[in-house]
């Protein structure tokens, strides 16, 4: 991570960790190994209390937020406000999708309320909107756009190819992707979930190995207006993580 930084200039890296603790939720240690590898804010989904070893990093750390439309009392906090690495203040948040998902409350009037809560000077906002549904994922840019400065979807796992920005200025894309195996089905072993599939056996789906990949979206934003000025896909594979992580080691 640190040698993306270096190459691409990046002021702030936000993560949806959710699915960091061997595929399904994060533990205090791997929040620790992310956060000290150079991920600044870290966003979660619907696995966010798979391990309940979590919730007091939930309630007391301030680089992590929960959806913000689970009810009051759950652990953790609805958005966070960081200083970027150009002294720029980003607040994030994260919302889950109703459209083939649990049931949760509604994350449009969720979004209103985080930010009338968020200070006005805070200019620069990433929401993470955890989704499994396009639509759901488009309705939640348009509902945002000209508010914030990205709305960018995660869980589905695949990268979609519609990243824009909307009339108004926010940056969109449904699907960020995934990072971890691509040679897998959404990160589990192919052979394993397909058994499954075609037996109707239940099998363990073991994370899968092959390919490792990085993805994510890159936004360029005016830190004075929040607007986004540019936005592009980013696919890293392990050959070209292996020349990042030279880069670290020169400096
Ligand atoms: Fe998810």
């Amino acid at each position: 991570m640190h040698g993306l930084r270096i190459e691409e200039n990046i002021d702030v890296v936000v993560a949806n960790a959710e699915n960091a603790a061997g595929g399904s939720g994060l533990t205090p240690v791997i929040y620790h190994e992310l956060i000290g590898a150079g991920i600044d804010c870290i966003t979660m989904g619907d696995h966010v209390f798979r391990r309940r070893e979590i919730y007091s990093i939930m309630r007391g750390e301030t680089k992590i937020v929960r959806p913000a439309n689970f009810p009051h009392e759950a652990p953790g906090h609805e958005f966070t406000v960081l200083t970027a690495r150009n002294k720029v203040r980003v607040g994030v948040f994260c919302l889950l999708g109703r459209v083939f998902m649990a049931p949760v409350d509604c994350p449009f009037q969720a979004a209103n309320r985080v930010l009338s809560a968020m200070a006005p000077n805070v200019k620069v906002i990433l929401v993470d909107f955890h989704a499994e549904a396009t639509s759901d994922m488009q309705l939640m840019g348009r509902h945002l756009d000209g508010r914030v400065s990205a709305v960018l979807g995660t869980h589905t796992h695949v990268p979609t190819a519609d990243e824009q920005i909307l009339p108004e200025g926010t940056a969109f894309q449904c699907d960020v992707g995934m990072t971890g195996p691509h040679e897998s089905i959404l990160g589990r072993r192919i052979d394993r979930v397909l058994e499954t599939a075609k037996t109707f056996r239940p099998t363990h789906f073991e994370v899968a190995t092959g390919d490792p990949r990085i993805h994510g979206t890159l936004v360029d934003v005016d830190p004075t207006t929040g607007r986004a000025l540019a936005i592009g896909r980013l696919v890293i594979n392990q050959a070209e993580a292996s020349r990042l992580a030279s880069l670290t080691r020169e400096c």
